[in-house]
């Protein structure tokens, strides 16, 4: 089987779980905090939702946006998705966000939370340039315990797995999360990818010191 079969596999059969699971993982919250900050963004134009997962985003993305395409890799968090979120300017699709079936230039944003890193971040934010129009806007929420340290970033981590592990009861593909991005890692790519980086804020659930940052960071093709 290859990666992203496993991959779409394994979140098809968390995908009921995910909601719960995810909050205990990085904070109860944090994602309440993301939709937050999503929203001071403002008018959207056509925006592209990548791994959108149960559609926690893609219900304030529809408000903002003139039209909505949520996609990601499993159709078991697309249903759920799809079944969350009845709004007339939003379709569901499934795409790899490494490689999708959209043209070049398709869209004015770009969205993607907590996602990068479960790909080969190099070749997702790649695909993400080619379909943004010319001055389009990327918009990404990245997971970064690395900005954490010592004694913090153990907690942090050994929550996320015991959580995870004890949430789904199923043993995740080999590797999945490995490619976790610091901010001067994801800053750096970007730079490198061809994109200009506007903003980069740090975002995080104050409740434990050790709960995870996470990274809002906008970016202009
Ligand atoms: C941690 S969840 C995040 C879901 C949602 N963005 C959120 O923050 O609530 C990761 C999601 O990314 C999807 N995913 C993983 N790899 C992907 C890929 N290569 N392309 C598209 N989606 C992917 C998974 O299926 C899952 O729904």
């Amino acid at each position: 089987m290859t990666e992203s079969a496993a991959q779409r596999d394994f979140w098809t059969g968390v995908a009921r779980e995910y909601d719960r699971v995810v909050d205990l993982q990085i904070g109860p919250a944090t994602r309440g905090l993301i939709r937050e900050r999503l929203s001071r963004e403002g008018r959207l134009g056509d925006v592209v939702e990548l791994g959108c997962g149960t559609g926690f985003y893609t219900r304030a993305l529809v408000q903002q946006a003139d039209s909505v395409v949520a996609t990601d890799l499993s159709p078991g968090m697309l249903e759920l998705a799809r079944a969350a979120v009845a709004a007339p300017n939003v379709t569901f699709q499934v795409e790899n966000c490494e490689s999708t079936s959209f043209p070049d230039a398709s869209f004015d944003v770009v969205f993607a939370a907590l996602v990068l890193h479960f790909t080969e971040p190099a070749r997702a934010l790649a695909e993400m340039r080619r379909i943004l129009r010319p001055g389009g806007v990327l918009l990404v929420a990245n997971l970064d315990p690395k900005a954490l340290s010592g004694l913090d970033r153990l907690r942090c981590q050994v929550r996320i797995l015991w959580r995870g592990l004890t949430g789904y009861r199923r043993r995740p593909p080999p590797g999945l999360g490995r490619n976790v991005l610091s901010e001067r890692e994801l800053l750096d790519l970007l730079a490198a990818g061809g994109f200009k980086v506007t903003a980069s804020e740090a975002i995080r659930d104050a409740s434990r010191s050790s709960h995870i940052p996470i990274e809002w960071v906008s970016a202009r093709r």
